[in-house]
C-alpha cells in the first residue's frame, strides 16, 4: 500500500531550463494600472500556493521578501485580493495556531482555511477512527492536532509509551527525558483514552510531523505495529500506520534567531526509510503505510478546490469563503524550493499547475534542477510573486 511512486510526467518539454533574464532584477513596484485590472475582475482566473519553509520562512525567519511579497496580493484594506494559500509538508501546530503564527510572522493576516499542512488530510480519517484509541507522533502537539480534527481518543507516542515501563531501555541516557516537562496544560482535554491501554489495541499510528526522538519513536512504533496493536501481545495484523508527507530533506529553520544550518536536513521521509528498514528486519512481513503531503497529485487537488471556495474579499475583511464555486482556474502556481516534493507535485499534478522553484531553500542551482525541472526558475518568492502579477496583468 505505498502511494508515493511517481509517475511520468507530461510537461516536460515545455519546461524553461533558465531563469528569464527580466526576472533576474524585477522592477519592485506594480503600477496602478496593473492593479486596478486585477482587482476590477469578478473572480480570479489564477491563484498561488506558496510552499512556507525554505521559500516563506527559514524557521521563523522569513525569507526572500516574503512579507512584501504577500502584501502585494492584499487590496488596500489588507484584505485578499487573489485567491492564495500555504501547501506546506510541514506540521505539528493544528491550522488555526500556524496561521495566527503566520499572521505574527508576516504581518499579514492569515486565515486557518489558507494554512493546508501535511497532517491536514488526516480530517478525512475521521469517520474510521474517531472513538477508535490512536497514537500520534512528531514534533509540536500531535496530538492536540488529531484531537482537534475531531479524533476522540488519540495519545501522543510519548504519552503512550510512558504507560509501558521500560519499553525505551535507553531513555535513561536522555537528558531531556529527565527535565520537566513542557506546559501541557492545553492538551489534557479530549486526549486521555477511555479505555485499560493494555488490553485495549491501537487501531493506527499517525506520524504527524517530524519526529523528534527516532529511536524511541521506531522502537514503539514497531511495537505497535508487530504486535497487532497491543503492546506486548504476539502476532496479529499490523494496524494502518500514516504519514503526513515522505519529504527526504528540506530546508530546516533555526531556532527563533539562531543561524540555520548551511544544508538541508532529513525529512520525514528519511524517517520511514529508517522504519521502514528496521521493521522489515524484525518482522516477517513488509511494512504497510499510506504517505500524505506534497508530492502526491491529491494535495494539489484538494489546494485547488481550496482556493476555488474563496472570492476576494470586500474592504471589511480578508477572504470570504462561500461554498464551492464551479469555476476552473487557468493557471495555478505553485511557488516551492523543493524539486523533488513542490515541483513534481504540480508537474504530476497537470493542468492548470505552473510550478516556480525558488533558490532560497533545498534548490540553489544557476539553472533549473536536472529531473524535475520547474516551469520557471526565481530567486525569491518576491520575484516569483511579481512574475506572476505581471504576467496576469498582461492576460
Ligand atoms: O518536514 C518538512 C517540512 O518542514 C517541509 O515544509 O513548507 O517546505 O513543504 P514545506
Ligand atoms: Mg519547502
Amino acid at each position: 500500500m505505498r502511494i508515493l511512486r511517481a509517475v511520468g510526467s507530461r510537461l516536460s518539454e515545455i519546461r524553461i531550463m533558465a531563469p528569464l533574464p527580466f526576472l533576474s532584477r524585477p522592477p519592485r513596484c506594480f503600477s496602478r494600472l496593473q492593479q486596478n485590472h486585477l482587482q476590477s475582475r469578478d473572480q480570479f482566473s489564477f491563484g498561488v500556493a506558496f510552499d512556507i519553509d525554505g521559500v516563506i520562512l527559514r524557521g521563523r525567519v522569513p525569507i526572500g521578501g516574503s512579507p512584501q511579497a504577500l502584501r502585494r496580493l492584499l487590496g488596500d484594506s489588507g484584505s485578499s485580493k487573489v485567491p492564495f494559500v500555504f501547501l506546506t509538508n510541514g506540521g505539528g501546530l493544528p491550522e488555526h495556531r500556524r496561521a495566527s503564527e503566520l499572521s505574527e510572522l508576516l504581518g499579514v493576516k492569515i486565515l486557518p482555511s489558507q494554512v493546508l499542512q501535511g497532517h491536514s488530510p488526516f480530517r478525512n480519517l475521521l469517520k474510521r477512527y474517531e472513538d477508535q484509541l490512536i497514537v500520534a507522533t512528531g514534533k509540536g502537539e500531535p496530538a492536540l492536532v488529531m484531537s482537534e480534527y475531531g479524533f476522540k481518543n488519540v495519545l501522543s507516542l510519548e504519552d503512550y509509551a510512558s504507560l509501558f515501563e521500560n519499553i525505551d531501555p535507553v531513555s535513561q541516557y536522555k537528558y531531556w527525558a529527565t527535565k520537566k516537562p513542557m506546559d501541557r496544560s492545553d492538551l489534557s482535554r479530549n486526549i486521555v483514552p477511555t479505555c485499560d491501554i493494555h488490553s485495549k489495541s491501537v487501531k493506527a499510528v499517525f506520524v504527524v510531523s517530524d519526529p523528534v526522538d527516532w529511536g524511541s519513536d521506531i522502537q514503539v512504533i514497531c511495537d505497535i505495529l508487530r504486535s497487532g496493536g497491543i503492546v506486548g501481545h504476539k502476532g496479529g495484523t499490523q494496524p494502518p500506520l500514516y504519514f503526513a508527507a515522505d519529504d527526504l530533506e528540506y530546508q530546516a529553520g533555526a531556532f527563533f534567531f539562531e543561524a540555520a544550518f548551511p544544508s538541508e536536513r532529513l525529512g520525514l521521509g528519511a524517517f520511514r526509510i529508517a522504519l521502514e528498514s528496521v521493521f522489515n528486519r524484525v518482522h516477517h512481513s513488509p511494512l504497510e503505510y499510506v504517505s500524505f503531503g506534497k508530492p502526491n497529485p491529491f494535495v494539489f487537488k484538494n489546494a485547488e478546490s481550496v482556493l476555488n471556495q474563496f472570492q476576494p474579499a470586500d474592504e471589511h475583511g480578508g477572504f470570504k469563503e462561500c461554498g464551492p464555486v464551479a469555476h476552473p482556474f487557468e493557471t495555478l502556481y505553485m511557488i516551492g524550493d523543493n524539486p523533488f516534493v513542490d515541483v513534481k507535485g504540480a508537474r504530476e499534478a497537470g493542468q492548470p499547475w505552473f510550478s516556480i522553484l525558488t533558490r532560497t531553500g533545498v534548490f540553489r542551482g544557476e539553472h533549473n534542477h536536472a529531473e524535475f525541472p520547474a516551469d520557471l526558475v526565481v530567486d525569491t518568492v518576491e520575484d516569483a510573486v511579481d512574475y506572476i502579477l505581471r504576467k496576469e496583468s498582461r492576460s
